[in-house]
């Protein structure tokens, strides 16, 4: 049965005016480029979001953030994460920050002193790759293996010996490769942490997109060890679309660093947009069914994709997020892969070297099945 997502043209979004289909210009054949790089989707919004947003306007709530709206914010936040994850953070303990990055930045400049190396397996999320040299760390890559992209704790336990890196930057379910992490991996991690007397910021901002009847483990809750030395950021901005509202929230595992963060969150929080967190709260509380149709017909498009016939592609299926890794290197390409698929397919992709992973590329799957099932076609068409 068609879903009113099937409707939403590749000519429509391109109007739509969206940073993913913006980027000018035309493939090889003269046709208009399909947008599958930035991790947004092209869904309309839920309801109860849209309508939070209005009404935010309504009642006039674009002044400062109120105490009252962080607590429903955050009171809300712990009900999904409780229903959904089966850990229930405290709600004094989840606080307001406009962004993951922001909350990465603030927990980089107070948890690391200056000069010092963070760890970030890689491929990984493009700016993950480029913060840390911006507040003058060191970037430590630790490569994932690429059968199942695995965080190897012997590799990442001869980066935190050979670095002396005191923060792990974890990506639960991953970006770029859809890895969702298992207590044993996660169990893995901690002790390899611990032992190095290091901290992990947990990235769970894709904790909700999850298929196949995995359920998303935060870090935090995996044991008290991992709480102990554990920032967690996460955000509705991916699961429900919602990035620019400028909305994310930090859940402190301890009551230490709920302490740190009332001396030092104050400028993270200031940030925080009002109506941002009034609709994240909606999307909390009454976005469920909408988050579940989402799900169901990302599912679907992740089928279009396991169907795909891309002969030299080695695709990985995401188990969580709507990103896809291919990659490329056996087509043996003189140059990077996002670049002949843009030309070639009209597909605009991100390239594998900005997730410091040259030879694979990121395709977003959060599109319309038709737009997706033209994308993987016109891929298919371009092979060498
Ligand atoms: C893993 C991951 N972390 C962080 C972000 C950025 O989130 P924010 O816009 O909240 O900074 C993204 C966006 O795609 C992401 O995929």
């Amino acid at each position: 049965m068609a879903h009113p997502f099937d409707a939403l043209t590749a000519d429509a979004m391109r109007a739509g005016g969206s940073w993913k289909w913006s980027t000018a210009g035309t493939d090889a054949r003269g046709r208009g480029l399909i947008g599958a790089f930035v991790a947004e989707m092209d869904f309309p919004p839920a309801p109860a979001v849209a309508e939070a947003v209005r009404a935010s306007a309504d009642a006039n709530h674009f002044g400062y953030l109120a105490d009252a709206w962080v607590a429903d914010m955050a009171a809300a936040c712990a009900a999904f994460w409780s229903d959904r994850f089966g850990w229930a953070p405290d709600p004094e303990r989840i606080r307001p920050v406009p962004d993951v990055l922001t909350a990465l930045t603030t927990t980089i400049r107070h948890f690391t002193p200056p000069g010092s190396p963070v760890l970030v397996p890689t491929p990984g999320y493009m700016p993950f790759l480029r913060v840390p040299a911006m507040l003058d760390r060191e970037l430590v890559r630790v490569p994932l293996a690429r059968d199942g992209w695995t965080l190897d704790p012997d590799a990442l336990d001869a980066a935190f010996a050979a670095s002396g890196a005191g923060l792990l930057v974890l990506v639960n379910p991953h970006n770029p490769t859809g890895r969702v992490l298992g207590e044993a991996e996660l169990a893995a991690v901690t002790a390899v942490v611990e032992r190095h007397g290091a901290r992990v910021f947990a990235d769970e901002i894709h904790a909700p997109l999850t298929f196949d009847g995995r359920v998303h483990r935060p870090y935090a809750a995996s044991s008290p060890v991992a709480a102990a030395h554990a920032v967690t950021a996460t955000s509705a901005s991916k699961a429900w679309n919602l990035p620019g509202l400028k909305c994310g929230q930090v859940i402190l595992g301890n009551d230490a660093d709920a302490a740190w963060w009332d001396d030092v969150g104050y400028l993270a929080e200031h940030s925080t947009a009002t109506p941002g967190v009034l609709a994240t709260t909606a999307a909390y509380a009454h976005g469920r069914e909408w988050l579940d149709d989402v799900l169901a017909y990302l599912d679907g498009n992740r089928t279009l994709l396991a169907g795909a016939d891309l002969p030299g592609l080695d695709v990985t299926v995401p188990e969580g997020t709507y990103l896809a890794w291919l990659d490329a290197t056996a087509l043996g390409l003189d140059e990077p892969p996002s670049d002949f698929f843009r030309r070639e397919a009209g597909v605009v992709m991100t390239d594998g070297a900005a997730c410091g992973r040259p030879g694979g590329m990121r395709l977003n799957l959060a599109m319309a099945g038709p737009v997706l099932a033209d994308a993987l076609e016109r891929i298919a068409a371009a092979l060498p």
